[in-house]
């Protein structure tokens, strides 16, 4: 084995050595990493490559372009699959439910898109009679996590490499690499320096001068959001209907959720709505800054925890957070198939049964507020309530007694408190 080999020397159990690589199923976006990644596998581990790129949704990919390009980087076949439906079902639908934000702003688009694409990647890696299962990410990240324990938990016999993690080559030593072995760079040196992930469900910007925290965001990082301070100065007003938690109308029209959440995101998006400029802990140990853009999240993630509260009872209000933010944990850490996360899923399940009716939401220049609410679930019902009338479930004259029983312990410690501080 050449020298330049001791760098892929195996660390995990599952990595591949050099000599055990037959065929790999790379995942493949058509960027510059994944690029190189087609051209070097063949090269450095003489191995066939079979490519597959998964639509989750991604704004203006073409999706054509990358399968031509793949082919004409000497990938065997390159699959094109379209999982956006199963995306929004069964990842996006979950999440909303669980009100799902990391670190108080991240709805995680990222992290739920890779557990689907690692599992596409193990059937089409099987289909194809593949040995190994190959990604672009780095040594960095939380993305290779959510990959790899994936593809770990479902093919515990398939092998896995990450070339970019051992390979040593920055952005300008790929482009080398690139233009020596006839790779186009899309964009050319020219491209915004930034790491882009996207999908329906939204769009992240990391690395170059973002890094600098001490520095605003260069407007050339917004792509997919309208700038708040140019949306229209007009404010537009968006029902969100809900079934069971799941958005299933926009403005009275009911959508598929593909197609809703591609319908919120772009009157977001026209409103400035869903800028999210978050500092926030990868499980890796780093602190890294990330740009988010994610107009549908910002206007359906409120909408729904609006509804959430208006048909849940003060118990389940004040418990519910707490089992969201663990939901939200367990995704960004990679774990989905974690059994916590199925049990909290039967929760998240159970209280959105109620959930049905609809919010109306006020974009307007970067916010998007509640501004009126309707629910058949709604537990906010005057007249059995009796609010200000006689015969209600509500009585007046109960409350003194109340007041005194609820405050008892309380005042019980005031009063022993104060006893011990006096004779002190
Ligand atoms: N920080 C986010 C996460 O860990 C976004 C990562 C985006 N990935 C990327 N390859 N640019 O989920």
């Amino acid at each position: 084995m050449s020298e330049e080999h001791t760098q892929l020397r195996a660390v995990g159990s599952y990595e591949a050595e050099p000599g055990e690589v037959g065929r790999v199923l790379l995942l493949y976006s058509g960027g510059l990493d994944t690029s190189v990644m087609l051209k070097w596998i063949q090269d450095e581990y003489e191995a066939e490559v079979v490519a597959l790129t998964v639509n989750l949704g991604q704004p203006g990919e073409d999706f054509d372009v990358v399968r031509g390009k793949a082919l004409q980087l000497g990938a065997l076949e390159c699959y094109i699959v379209d999982a956006r439906e199963e995306f929004a079902d069964e990842y996006v639908a979950p999440a909303i439910k669980a009100n799902a934000l990391y670190g108080g702003g991240y709805p995680l688009f990222t992290a739920l898109g890779r557990p689907l694409i690692a599992k596409l990647a193990v059937e089409k890696a099987r289909e194809s009679g593949c040995d190994t299962i190959a990604h672009g990410c780095t040594g960095k990240g939380n993305d290779q996590v959510r990959i790899e324990s994936t593809v770990l938990t479902l093919a515990p016999e398939m092998k896995i490499i990450a070339p970019v993690r051992g390979w040593q080559m920055g952005r300008e030593e790929e482009i080398e690499y690139a233009r020596e072995h006839g790779i186009p760079v899309k964009g050319g040196t020219e491209a915004p320096p930034y790491s882009i992930d996207d999908n329906i469900w939204g769009r992240s910007s990391e690395g170059g001068p973002i890094e600098d925290l001490e520095e605003p965001p260069r407007d050339d990082v917004f792509q997919l959001v309208t700038l708040p301070e140019d949306a229209p100065d007009v404010p537009q007003d968006l029902v969100i209907e809900f079934e069971r938690g799941r958005p299933v109308a926009v403005d009275g029209e009911r959508l598929g959720l593909v197609e809703l959440l591609e319908r919120v995101g772009e009157i977001g998006a026209r409103h400035g709505v869903g800028i999210v400029d978050h500092v926030e802990d990868r499980i890796v140990g780093l602190k890294v800054r990330d740009l988010y853009e994610v107009p549908a999240a910002a206007v359906i993630l409120p909408a729904h925890k609006e509804l959430e509260k208006l048909v849940g009872t003060i118990h389940q209000n004040n418990f519910k957070p707490a089992l969201d933010n663990h939901w939200a944990f367990l995704v960004y850490a990679g774990l989905w198939h974690e059994p916590l996360l199925s049990d909290l899923n039967a929760y998240m399940d159970a209280v959105n049964e109620h959930v049905t009716g609809s919010i109306t939401m006020r974009l307007y220049k970067g916010s998007a507020r509640a501004v009126a609410r309707r629910s058949p679930n709604a537990l906010y019902d005057q007249a059995l309530a009796g609010f200000g009338e006689s015969g209600g479930l509500f009585s007046q004259q109960a409350s003194p007694g109340f007041i005194e029983l609820w405050s008892l312990q309380s005042r019980m410690a005031y009063k022993i408190r104060n006893r011990e501080q006096e004779s002190e």
